[in-house]
């Protein structure tokens, strides 16, 4: 038996703060309050929390490790060791990442090449949403499958040439995840569009990276927002939209949710924290460093998002964790912005950056932060209560920050194996000093320690459309 105390810290969990103690045993929350103290045995490891926050770990529900951009013949800079290294040391605790069906390939088929390639590897829990590619009789019957396997979600792209489902498509596992309880998690974005403006700009000698943002405007995000709720309706599913990146999607949402319609949605800290002049046609190539879709946007967005985020509308904050590196990958779109693989890092600094601008700021309460970056996350996905809270019994998944600590982001000192980072240089607070998983140490004060591997699957269970927040 293995106990841990984490005494006379401040407490936060999504609907509570104040003093107190924190039990672990073998791996679970225990107890949570004053003098639990008298609960521990002789043998207890105590943590000195004072002046410390001690809050549900992370939980990033949207990163890209290990994942391969078959049309470039690359894949991200991560690999599901040092992607999740890297978010064990900005606080995360479990990711939910993805699995890719090729063409021809089946659902569960593409399970398992996954799971190869994450067990080895990771350091904290995991799961994924498979995204579905090619949508035929034999693959819509595996969704019921994979939804009691403990997959409940799937991934839908409504552009990118090799993975885009068109409507029909989308309508149709709609259908399914509705009758099953299952997901839809769909990126935004109107495909015919999108095309047509890169042909126009490719067209007019407009091959810079800075011509990737005007190829994807809020229309497009915007537009297929809406038509993704809409098609959520008429088959009477709930809906997840990725990472919501203005004000036009964020409006369609927040009229959804108004028409009691079952829809989560999800943002980004780049797009809560940076804005669109990170596009600067002077810039050189360096501005492929924020070659990501959506794009970031006008100043104007980042406020209404923060608004949604803090009033509800908009429910929780992922990564969206994309490395590429700048040499040899981001460089390929040298000659043509469409050849720049798109994303950006972020799974190590989600949590301060949402923390800093949220929290720091006076923008969020500590509770919604905890809330935005854990419990919303594990209530939408089919993790809670097990993760994403400090209740008695869920898995010990927690982080201890000092809420006044600064750290200056340097990519020479992140954990991702990316070769730079877009907020250099920028001061935050929220890097955790300790970082527990399932009442394991992993991290002590921002230095790694867990074995490889040491990781598990987290099955996820079906998705009540009315359990949403
Ligand atoms: O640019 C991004 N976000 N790349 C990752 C793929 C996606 O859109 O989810
Ligand atoms: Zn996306
Ligand atoms: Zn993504």
């Amino acid at each position: 038996m293995s106990e841990l105390l984490i005494e006379g810290g401040t407490v936060v969990t999504a609907d509570r703060m104040g003093p107190g103690d924190v039990f672990v045993r073998d791996g679970c929350i225990a107890a949570v309050g004053p003098d639990v103290r008298t609960a521990a045995g002789r043998d207890a490891r105590v943590i000195d929390a004072s002046g410390h926050w001690v809050m549900p770990g992370g939980i990033d529900t949207h990163t890209h490790l290990r994942h391969p951009i078959d049309r470039l013949g690359i894949t991200t800079a991560d690999d599901f060791y040092t992607g999740t290294v890297a978010g064990a040391c900005g606080g995360v605790t479990t990711i939910v990442d993805f699995s890719l069906q090729r063409r021809g390939e089946s659902l569960l088929h593409a399970r398992d090449r996954r799971l190869a390639e994450i067990e080895p590897d990771a350091v904290i829990d995991y799961s994924f949403h498979t995204i579905v590619t090619d949508v035929r009789d034999d693959v819509l019957a595996e969704m019921p499958v994979m939804i009691d396997d403990g997959f409940p979600s799937f991934k839908v792209y409504m552009t990118y040439g090799d993975k885009i489902v068109n409507d029909a498509g989308l309508l149709r596992m709609l259908e399914i995840t509705g009758e099953h309880g299952g997901l839809v998690y769909v990126h935004c974005e109107n495909d015919c569009a999108v095309n047509h403006l890169i042909e126009r700009h490719l067209a007019a000698g407009k091959t810079g990276p800075a011509y990737h943002a005007p190829s994807r405007p809020p229309a497009v995000e915007a537009e297929a927002t809406h038509r993704a709720i809409m098609l959520a309706g008429l088959a009477g599913s709930p809906l997840c939209i990725a990472h919501v990146t203005s004000s036009g999607a964020a409006r369609h949402v927040a009229d959804a949710r108004e028409r009691g319609k079952p829809v989560a949605a999800e943002t980004c800290p780049q797009y809560l924290v940076l804005d669109d002049s990170v596009y600067d046609p002077d810039g050189g190539f360096e501005v492929a460093k924020f070659v990501c879709s959506p794009p970031m946007r006008a100043a104007e967005h980042r406020e209404v998002l923060w608004e949604a985020l803090a009033e509800g509308s908009i429910q929780q904050v992922s990564s969206d964790h994309a490395p590429f590196h700048y040499e040899n990958q981001k460089t390929t779109g040298r000659d043509n912005f469409t050849r720049i693989p798109n994303g950006l890092p972020g799974i190590e600094t989600r949590l301060p950056l949402v923390f800093t601008g949220g929290v720091t700021a006076g923008r969020l309460s500590p509770q919604r932060f905890v809330e935005v970056t854990a419990t919303n996350p594990a209530r939408i996905f089919g993790m809670y209560p097990r993760k994403g809270t400090l209740e008695v019994g869920a898995d010990a998944d927690l982080i201890v920050v000092d809420p006044d600590a600064e750290v200056e982001i340097d990519a020479a000192r992140m954990h991702s194996a990316v070769d730079y980072n877009p907020y250099q240089g920028l001061r935050v607070r929220g890097f955790p000093t300790w970082t527990l998983s399932r009442g394991e140490m992993i991290v002590e004060r921002g230095e790694p320690m867990p074995p490889r591997g040491r990781g598990r699957l987290a099955r996820r269970g079906r998705i009540d459309p009315a359990a949403l927040p």
